[in-house]
């Protein structure tokens, strides 16, 4: 079979990203043009500014991009795009951009899930073998779902209110931490001992999460130490949150091996960049001899490559999109 190069377009929040993509897994070339620093003054995405940014970064990340793989546009087989969920006014920018490109050159466009993007980050580096448990940790979504083959997922439990990467982002900012908050809390919490007492953020005996109650048990104690001229121990208060948060997602993860006896987990989204969610679920594998799947620290974070992966089994499907794609406020991947 002839090899087939996509071209992936991701831009849906604060990362102007594209990637060259050869046969749903080896990456010929990867761009991302981040806009971290200047979020950062804000402390958190300003989507305005986050759109004008894309706007501005879309064209010379398309020549990078096309540049660093020797490739001519007229070389590429087709267009993923990230179309939901994200920030409207970003993902515009990446669509609009893949919608131009796939009319002027006459390539199939297709429209890719961002959560089912982080999910096949996992294949660039792994071999995925169904069925396979799948976990998702990012800044918009704690979901755990099982995926029996390509695109076909069933949903055991999400988040109710918060998510995982959003109560890291807030406990950031209470703590005075820099945004993106999730890496300055696992720093921090390197040097901590877990000596606060935190509610636990347990829902009920379902798979569901809820992390809003411990983000704001969390605020409320800063708060009130606050007003009562007490030092807060950060670097305790970061420890004490992470085992909380993290370990709700292995208690979750047990109860998934234990009850579908699935034997292959896959960690998906920006939190995975954690390394005591990392090492929780290795130690949690080892005892259910299960197989850890969590990507390399590049493609946890947001990118261009995941969206060329899973835009691949589209592809050999023929499941195009049409010039009618938008931005999607619907993220439900099944
Ligand atoms: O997947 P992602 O890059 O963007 C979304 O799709 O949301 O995830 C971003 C989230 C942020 O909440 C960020 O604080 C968190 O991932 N994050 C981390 C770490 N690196 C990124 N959280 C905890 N520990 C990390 N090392
Ligand atoms: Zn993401």
């Amino acid at each position: 079979m002839k090899d087939v190069y996509i071209l992936a377009i991701e831009s849906s929040c604060d990362e102007t990203s594209m990637a060259i993509v050869k046969n749903g897994k080896e990456v010929v070339s990867l761009t991302i043009a981040t806009q971290i620093d200047t979020h950062a003054k804000y402390g958190g995405v300003v989507p305005e500014i986050a759109s004008r940014m894309h706007t501005e970064a879309i064209v010379p990340v398309l020549d990078e991009t096309l540049k660093k793989a020797n490739m001519k546009m007229e070389q590429i087989d087709a267009i993923g795009v990230t179309y939901t969920p994200g920030l409207t006014g970003s993902l515009i920018v990446g669509i609009e951009a893949a919608k131009t490109l796939s009319l002027i050159y006459n390539k199939p466009l297709i429209g890719v899930n961002h959560l089912i993007g982080h999910i096949y980050a996992n294949k660039i580096e792994h071999d995925m073998e169904f069925p396979m448990l799948a976990l998702i940790v990012s800044g918009g979504h704690t979901e755990l779902l099982i995926m029996e083959d390509d695109y076909k997922f069933k949903m055991l439990g999400e988040t109710l209110d918060d998510a995982i990467g959003e109560a890291y982002d807030k406990v950031a900012r209470v703590l005075g931490l820099k945004y993106p908050g999730g890496p300055n809390v696992e720093k921090l919490a390197l040097k901590g001992k877990a000596s606060y007492k935190l509610p636990k953020p347990v829902v009920d005996d379902s798979y569901n999460f809820s992390y809003s109650g411990l983000k704001s048990a969390i605020v409320n104690l800063v708060h009130n130490e606050e007003q009562r001229g007490n030092e807060i121990n950060k670097e305790d208060l970061a420890r004490s949150f992470q085992e909380v948060a993290v370990d709700e997602l292995v208690r979750k993860v047990e109860k998934a091996f234990v009850e579908t006896n699935i034997k292959v987990l896959v960690v998906a989204g920006g939190v995975s960049a954690n390394k005591y969610l990392k090492q929780e679920m290795e130690k949690l594998c080892l005892k259910y001899q299960a197989k850890l799947l969590i990507p390399s620290l590049l493609y946890c974070t947001d990118n261009a490559a995941m969206i060329g992966v899973a835009a691949y089994p589209k592809y050999l499907n023929k499941e195009f999109s049409d010039f009618k794609l938008n931005a999607s406020c619907n993220s439900n991947i099944c």
